[in-house]
């Protein structure tokens, strides 16, 4: 299956594809658990993952959110006949082909459209009744799985990482702060992350990943307090540029957490 690697972690097969582009390395990760394929990868590995579709059982597929490495081969799967859900909020866009950055269209492929079903509170496979548990901020449409009777959660790109450094321009961080929260209010145990793969410990990597903006929001809003401008509390928080934030046109950068952790912040609202 070329370039994709196959695995399972306590009942819940696995297939990841590692990504590597200008010195930037990242996986991408697929599940699928009781006929459920969690995110579909990127277009740029449609023959791999589309031979890993053919290879298993899938009768329901869904989309954490629509972004085109989690949804690149959801056409591929309409295609074979398998209902692909995602939520309400994002049909719209994934019903149109995907209009990317040259950049984004290089690194994960094309985006074709597809036609996915709105996804319910509660989906029912053939032995789980998965909870859908919504958790913007990365973007509107994000959610998570969570499968009540083995604690298994599936977080796309909510996780990803505990410090992250740099996001794309469209994150709310006081939004994904608030998914963060709202997540460990579930019962759950492993994570299964969209790029980090299966997480044993994935309480501790959520709550270390909220501890860590907590923190960061705590230094930028007394900055900011202070006076500072949101350009120098970027510099003094995260002094240097990563190449990602050239190649990306300013796609991603540090510059945008600063600026959504006091402007998407309820405090800074309150003071206008
Ligand atoms: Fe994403």
């Amino acid at each position: 299956m070329g370039n994709l690697k196959t695995g399972n972690y306590e009942g819940v097969t696995w297939a990841m594809a590692p990504v590597s582009l200008w010195g930037a390395r990242l996986n991408v990760c697929v599940y699928l658990v009781d006929g459920l394929l969690v995110d579909t990868g990127p277009g740029r590995f449609a023959a791999e993952f589309g031979s890993f579709f053919k290879s298993q059982s899938i009768k329901q597929a869904v989309i954490t959110h629509y972004h085109e490495d989690h949804s690149g081969n959801a056409r591929r799967l309409e295609r074979q006949g398998v209902p692909v859900y995602i939520h309400p909020s994002s049909i719209p866009i994934c019903e149109k082909k995907a209009e990317l950055p040259m950049y984004r269209r290089y690194f994960w492929g094309r985006r074709e459209a597809f036609s996915p079903l709105p996804l319910p509170d509660v989906l029912e496979t053939e032995n789980v009744r998965w909870q859908v548990v919504e958790t913007p901020g990365h973007c509107f449409d994000h959610i998570a799985l969570f499968n009540p009777a083995t604690g298994a959660v599936f977080t796309g790109d909510l996780v990803v990482t505990p410090k992250t450094k740099l996001v794309m321009k469209t994150e709310n961080i006081p939004q994904i702060m608030d998914s963060l929260r709202r997540l460990l209010g579930y019962d759950f145990g492993v994570v299964y992350c969209g790029h980090a793969g299966p997480v044993a410990n994935g309480r501790e990597l959520v709550r270390a990943k909220l501890d860590y903006l907590e923190n960061l929001s705590g230094q930028a809003r007394e900055l900011h307090q202070r006076g500072w401008s949101l350009r120098a509390i970027n510099k003094k928080i995260f002094p240097g540029m990563v190449p990602l934030t050239v190649l990306s046109g300013g796609e991603w950068a540090s510059a945008h957490m600063i600026r959504s952790l006091i402007e998407d912040d309820d405090y800074s609202k309150k003071d206008r």
